[in-house]
């Protein structure tokens, strides 16, 4: 039988209730990296809702790795348990909490966008970021110094991605998403635009992707065996003119992720560098590359961008393009997307009790 958007998805022996995920989105609301109410019922709205997923926004594993000082972050204890009762709200709901595990890399010390979203400068209450080479981020206004990691940097930031899966796992995460995507620390490993390394890190393909295998296997090596790994990429630079990762590239390094422990590959693109070219940004922009993507690998991958409507989630799923619709600014303006896809597509699902009168009758 065909899967449609409500087709639960089994990955190893967790059962996602549907195929909608929300997709990361950060709030910039988190003082010293802590999640506050606004988290909370932020993320428990969406499971309400009826999101099969419930992906945190993109989670520092250091200080160093958040893209502004409002970041969230679980790089101590503290700041998991602050998290512990939105986990847990969400499970009660039957949906499926994940989280977004990230490094910004070079773009990171910059303000909300509410404020601009420029640079920091370290005297400022920034800080010197980390990247793979000492290429700043082209910013706008300005540059915020960047620092070349060393062979004992690169490790550090394999073992902070490890123990923040570790403090994920212990409050009750069911999914953890690696951010290789949109020009952060790990993209910017795997691009040749902003990776002019010559060691075991840089260079050839296989080099290039070499950091984001070994984040991946340490994320894996501590997530639940019966729990999915997702790895969120960008699936081209959109920088034709120039040496840079491309769709084929995307298409290649899904096994290896494969290979390393991931269960699904979210497929994103661009954000490496200001230049870029994007195609499109209509509807279900991203979906071909997707399908790409899902092509050269046995895993199961999700679609993101420009997915707003319920008959467009549900063909992605029933055409077979991808096996998870991840639906972003949509669940900004709607939390309960999910509630209202099943009633115009004509499923039945089950509403919160609370709620039942609001039922479409
Ligand atoms: C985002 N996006 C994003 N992506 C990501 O991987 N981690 C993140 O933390 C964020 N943060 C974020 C904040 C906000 C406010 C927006 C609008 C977007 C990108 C997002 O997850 C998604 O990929 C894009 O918005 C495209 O999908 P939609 O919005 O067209 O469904």
């Amino acid at each position: 039988m065909t899967d449609s958007l409500f087709t639960p998805l089994s990955l190893r022996d967790t059962t996602i209730p549907n195929r909608i995920m929300m997709s990361p989105m950060c709030q910039y609301s988190a003082p010293e990296g802590f999640a506050t109410d606004w988290h909370h019922v932020h993320l428990s709205s969406r499971a309400v809702g009826g999101a099969g997923v419930v992906m945190s926004e993109a989670t520092a594993v250091s200080p160093t790795g958040r893209i502004t000082p409002q970041d969230l972050g679980i790089w101590s204890d503290d700041h998991a348990n602050a998290l512990r009762d939105t986990v847990g709200f969400i499970r009660e709901r039957g949906s499926v909490p994940g989280i977004q595990l990230a490094h910004a890399g070079r773009k990171a010390s910059t303000r909300p966008p509410w404020d601009g979203g420029g640079p920091i400068a370290p005297d400022a209450g920034g800080w010197e970021t980390l990247a793979p080479s000492a290429n700043p981020y082209p910013h706008e206004d300005g540059d915020v110094p960047t620092q070349a990691m060393d062979h004992s940097d690169i490790d550090r930031v394999i073992e902070q991605f490890r123990l923040a899966a570790e403090r994920a796992r212990d409050i009750g995460f069911q999914v953890a998403e690696v951010h290789a995507a949109h020009g952060y620390l790990l993209h910017e490993f795997l691009s040749p635009v902003t990776n002019d390394r010559d060691d075991a890190y840089g260079g050839t393909f296989e080099n290039r992707a070499r950091l984001v295998r070994e984040v991946t296997e340490a994320v894996r090596s501590v997530w639940p065996e019966e729990a999915p790994v997702f790895v969120r990429i960008s699936a081209s630079d959109w920088l034709p003119d120039r040496d840079s990762w491309t769709v084929e590239d995307s298409a290649r390094l899904a096994p290896l992720l494969a290979d390393a422990g991931a269960d699904l590959i979210d497929v994103s693109s661009a954000g490496i560098h200001p230049d870029q070219q994007l195609p499109s940004t209509g509807p279900g922009y991203q979906v071909p590359y997707a399908e790409r993507v899902g092509d050269a690998t046995e895993i199961r991958v999700g679609a993101v961008g420009g997915i707003t409507t319920p008959q467009q989630a549900d063909q992605l799923i029933r055409n077979d393009r991808a096996d998870l619709a991840i639906v972003g600014r949509e669940h900004l303006r709607n939390p309960y997307f999910a509630l209202e896809a099943a009633h115009e597509l004509g499923v039945d699902i089950e509403w919160p009790k609370q709620y039942d009168r609001g039922r479409f009758r």
